[in-house]
Formats: C-alpha cells, structure tokens, sequence
C-alpha cells in the first residue's frame, strides 16, 4: 500500500516513519528543501536509535529508510492508496492543496488531515467528493505516541472511518473516534489541567513548584506547569485560545494573561530556557509541604478534567471507554478520568465544583450534566 504525506515537517516525518515500518510505501511532499531534508535526517536519526536500542535489526531498519522517497512536485502522489496533509495549521492554504491534490489522485484515494485546531468538515468541503475525507490527528512524536484519534466529518461515509480505524490499527496505533469539535478529545479534555493551575496561581493559593508537587505526587508523571513550559507556551496558549474562541468563547476554556504575558516576553518554556520556570538558574524552587493544600490543588483540578471528561461524552463528542483511552495515550495520565471518578466518588467531584460556584459564581465551574446523573447513579 502507498501513502503521501503533505508537509514534512516534524508530524508528517514522523507519520512517514510509522507507515514505512509497517510496510508502507511512503511519498512525502514538501514544498521546501530544507525541510526534505530535515525530514529524511529526522527519519533515519530515529531508525538509528530504535536498531542500537535493538527494536528494529539493521535490516528492517535499511528497508524501511528505502520504502521513503522525498517529492518535490505534488504529481508524485498520483497512485497512493492514503493521503495525510501535515501542512501548516491555516484553513485557506489546506483547502487550496486539498483541491489541487484532488485532480491528481484516483477517485478510491482517501484523503486526511492531521490538523489539531480547524473544521475537519470545512477541510472536506474543499474536495468534489468529500464521503472520502476525515481527519486522522496523531500525536508528537508520532513513532512513540500510540494515540490517534480519528475524526468524521460530517460529509464523511462510514466506510471510509471503518478502512481508516483499520489501516490506523495495522500501524500498531489505539485508535479513538471523536466528532468533529473543536479540539476533538484530547486537546479539549486536558485544558483544565493547564487552566485551572494557572487560575490556583493567580489567585495566589499556592506557589507552581507546589502546584506542580500536587498532581505528581497524585499520579501525573509532569506537573502542569513542567508540562507547559515543556510543549512551550506558544504552542500551548494558541490551543486554548484557539479552542476558547471555536467553542463560542466559552468561559470555561478562557486563556489567562499570566500565559500570555509569558508568550509575549519571549519566555516559550524549556526551548527557550525559561517559562514558569528558570532553566537557566540552578537554584531549586522551594514548594510548600503542606498535605491538605496538596490534596486541595489535586482535588480542584482533577474534578475539572474530570467534568470537562464528562461534559465531552454528553456532547456525544465520544464515548467514556474512548475518553479514558484518549487521556492515557495522548497526555500519559496515569488512569482515565472516569476511572479516577469512580474512584475518588463522583459525588464528591459534583461537591467540589457545586462549592467553586457557589464561591466563584463563574460558568467556568458549571456542572455538566452528565457528571451530575453519574453521581446520583
Ligand atoms: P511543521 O511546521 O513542523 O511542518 C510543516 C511542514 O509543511 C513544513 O516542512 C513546511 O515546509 C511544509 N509546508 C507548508 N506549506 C506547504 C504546502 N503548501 N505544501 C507542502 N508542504 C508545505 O508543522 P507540524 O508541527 O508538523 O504540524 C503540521 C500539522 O500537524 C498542523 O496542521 C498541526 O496543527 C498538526 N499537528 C501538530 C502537532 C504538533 O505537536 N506539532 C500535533 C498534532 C497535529
């Protein structure tokens, strides 16, 4: 089977690679040479480390690099099986390349998107035959991500998610579904992880590096703030914005100044040496040992992410299996958030948020639905 990827930069190499060691045959098209090279080095850096690391013998590693071939005209991808776009996150310019992509492939050649933020239904609209469209969204780096989720649009046959959910699991990856919202799952369920820290910061209950300690010593491998400063606040600022502004300017999903300040300043996270925190100094942050604080952060975020988890099935945006999937192999939390719910009580969960309203009086703390009937249940 053949596959073009369009855009080689850090998610389509990565996607080629997946799909060259599962026996694909890879074309990536690239409109820079820089970047086709940048790929192909990326590709073979990684085959490198997976044969010494001995998960690949030498000579698997040799005939995957030899299923890649770089492109530098569009044409080349006339006779794939799959197409996966990997361009940069603007609606205009995919549409544009969707439309020139369709007077080149055959009629059977099922076209995606990884796009993390747009419409998948407005992408598919650019097509004549749109039944043939959705959105296959991998996660970085996508050779160690085992996550995708896999997105209809509302043009899309059904045929063509149950050959993509397929293909998808041929690669070796867990496949989830979502509708077409904003964010899809992962990157709508996990926002309260990042908001509601910051939100704890700013009104001065407690200091990051104790933030932080809250949720590790919880379970979550990184704190919220080692983990925003680690994707990089420009990366991570424009997610929630971008999902505060497609979801009609929700409350719930509203930025904060205090990342955008740190946006502006140039101040990206680890990249850039510094973000929340200092990477540049060695002196350590100091965090306060207090264990009630600490069960209280953990208390307060958890019970967000978990009614974000549950607002996002009863907009039947997926399913409870699928959420808890999504959230342990596209964000390494240590156990899905209706696991966690059970555990914890969902009515201690509706409690804690029925108290932040009560004080805060901000839709931002609304109960969904959902949550509430799990609880009465
Ligand atoms: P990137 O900037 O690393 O790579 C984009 C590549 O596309 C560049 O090499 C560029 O030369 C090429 N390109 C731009 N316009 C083109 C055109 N018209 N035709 C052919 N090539 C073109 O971007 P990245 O991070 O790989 O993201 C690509 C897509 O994947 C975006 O839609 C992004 O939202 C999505 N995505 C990104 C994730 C991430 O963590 N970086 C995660 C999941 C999805």
């Amino acid at each position: 089977m053949k596959l073009g990827i369009i855009g080689g930069g850090a998610m389509g190499s990565g996607i080629a690679q997946v799909a060259a060691m599962a026996g694909w045959e890879v074309r990536i098209f690239d409109t820079q040479e820089t970047a086709r090279n940048k790929a192909l080095k990326s590709i073979s850096d990684s085959i490198n480390i997976l044969v010494s690391k001995e998960k690949m013998s030498a000579s698997e590693g040799v005939a995957t690099l030899g299923r890649i071939y770089m492109c530098e005209k569009l044409e080349t991808l006339n006779d794939v099986d799959l197409v996966i776009e990997a361009i940069i996150e603007d609606l205009e310019i995919k549409k544009s390349v969707f439309k020139s992509l369709e007077s080149i492939v055959s009629d059977h050649c099922i076209i995606a998107t990884n796009t993390s933020s747009l419409s998948v239904t407005s992408l598919a609209s650019a097509l004549q035959k749109p039944e043939r469209f959705a959105g296959i969204h991998f996660f970085n780096p996508p050779v160690l991500m085992k996550l995708v989720e896999v997105i209809p649009a509302v043009q899309t046959d059904s045929e063509i998610i149950y050959q993509v959910k397929n293909i998808m699991e041929s690669w070796g990856k867990t496949v989830v579904t979502a509708k077409d919202t904003p964010g899809f799952i992962v990157n709508k369920v996990a926002r309260p992880f990042y908001s509601e820290a910051i939100r704890i910061l700013e009104e001065g209950i407690a200091d990051i590096a104790t933030i932080d300690d809250a949720m590790t010593s919880h379970g979550f491998k990184m704190g919220p703030f080692t983990l925003m400063d680690f994707i990089g606040h420009d990366v991570n600022y424009r997610v929630t914005e971008s999902v505060w502004k497609a979801f009609f300017y929700d409350g719930r999903y509203r930025p904060s100044f205090t990342q955008l300040r740190l946006l502006e300043a140039g101040y990206l996270g680890k990249k850039t040496g510094k973000g929340f925190y200092d990477y540049q100094s060695d002196s350590k942050q100091m965090l306060t040992e207090n264990a009630a604080l600490s069960d209280q952060i953990f208390l307060r975020i958890i019970s967000m992410l978990i009614n974000e988890a549950a607002d996002t099935v009863y907009q039947q945006i997926c399913n409870p299996e699928d959420a808890d999937l999504a959230v342990k192999l596209g964000v390494n939390y240590p156990k899905g958030l209706f696991e966690w719910g059970k555990e914890i009580g969902y009515s201690k969960i509706v409690k804690t948020l029925d108290d932040l309203n009560q004080e805060y009086g901000e839709e931002r703390y609304r109960v969904s639905r959902y949550l509430r009937n799990l609880a009465k249940n």
